[in-house]
C-alpha cells in the first residue's frame, strides 16, 4: 500500500521551510514531483516512490538503496580513492546522495556482481566470516584444471600463508590451454579465488563474481551497469545474514 503524506510537511521535515515558506515555494513553481510542477502544497505524495524535485535536486527521502552493479574491470570497490576510479564513482547521479557503499571487495580487475548498500547492518552481516555466505565465480584459467584440482579445492587448499581454505566447489565447464571453471567459496580471504588456483600452480586470467548465495548476477547488466534490487532479492539477501 502507498502511504502518503501532505508534500508540504515532507519539504518542512527536510529543512525546506515552514509551512508557509514551502507554500511560498510551491507557488514560485520550484518544486516538482515526477516532473510535474507541484501547484498545491497540500499535495498527497508518497515520499518512498514518488520522485521529489526543489529546483535541479532530487529529494533524497529513501533510507535504504540495494543496488546489484556489474562491477567493470579498471575500477576499485572503495567509496573515495584520489587517484583511482571507485564504483561509487560511477553510479548513475540519482544514487549519488545516499552515501552507498560496496559491500566487500572485488580485485580492480575482477569484473561481476556487487552490491551496493546504504544498509551498514545488511553489510556487516552479509560479510561476516561466521554466516559462509556462498560466493559463485566464473574463472578462465591458464592450464589444464583437473578433477585433482577439484579434490583439493573440496578439501580445503592450503594459502601461500599458510591458512587452509574451507571445502569449496569446483565445476569444470571446459579443460584445456585454457580452462572455464566455477568456483564456490564460502568466505572472502584477500585474493582468495587467485591464491587458490596458485597454490596448485596455475594462473587466473579472468574472474568473475555471479552470484551470492543464489542472488544472481543479473545477465542483463552490461559492466559498469547497476539495477536496484527488487524486494525479493532484497530479503533475498537478508535471508543470507540470518
Ligand atoms: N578472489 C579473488 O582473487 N579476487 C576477487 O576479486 C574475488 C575473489
Amino acid at each position: 500500500m502507498r502511504e502518503t503524506e501532505r508534500l508540504d510537511k515532507i519539504l518542512s521535515n527536510f529543512g525546506y521551510g515552514t509551512r508557509k515558506e514551502v507554500k511560498q515555494l510551491v507557488k514560485s513553481g520550484v518544486i516538482k514531483v515526477n516532473g510535474i510542477t507541484a501547484k498545491d502544497s497540500g499535495m498527497h505524495v508518497d515520499p518512498v516512490n514518488d520522485v521529489i524535485e526543489i529546483g535541479d535536486e532530487v529529494l533524497c527521502y529513501r533510507k535504504y538503496i540495494y543496488l546489484m552493479m556489474n562491477k567493470p574491470e579498471g575500477v576499485i570497490s572503495a567509496t573515495y580513492d584520489n587517484r583511482l576510479r571507485t564504483v561509487v564513482d560511477i553510479l548513475p547521479d540519482e544514487y549519488k546522495c545516499f552515501d552507498l557503499f560496496p559491500v566487500g571487495r572485488l580485485d580492480i580487475d575482477t569484473e561481476g556482481l556487487l552490491i551496493m548498500t546504504n544498509d551498514g547492518q545488511l553489510a556487516h552481516e552479509l560479510l561476516s566470516p561466521k554466516k559462509h555466505v556462498p560466493k559463485r565465480y566464473y574463472v578462465l584459467v591458464a592450464g589444464t584444471v583437473t578433477d585433482q584440482d577439484a579434490a583439493i579445492f573440496k578439501e580445503g587448499v592450503v594459502l601461500d600463508d599458510g591458512y587452509k581454505t574451507l571445502p569449496a566447489h569446483l565445476d569444470i565447464i571446459v579443460s584445456g590451454d585454457r580452462s572455464e571453471i566455477e568456483l564456490v567459496i564460502y568466505e572472502g580471504k584477500f585474493h582468495q579465488v587467485k591464491r587458490m588456483f596458485e597454490a596448485v600452480g596455475k594462473k587466473v586470467k579472468y574472474l568473475r563474481r555471479i552470484a551470492m548465495g543464489s542472488l544472481e548476477l543479473d545477465k542483463s547488466l552490461q559492466p559498469g551497469e547497476c539495477r536496484e534490487l527488487t524486494e525479493d532479492e532484497v530479503n533475498l539477501l537478508k535471508s543470507f545474514g540470518t
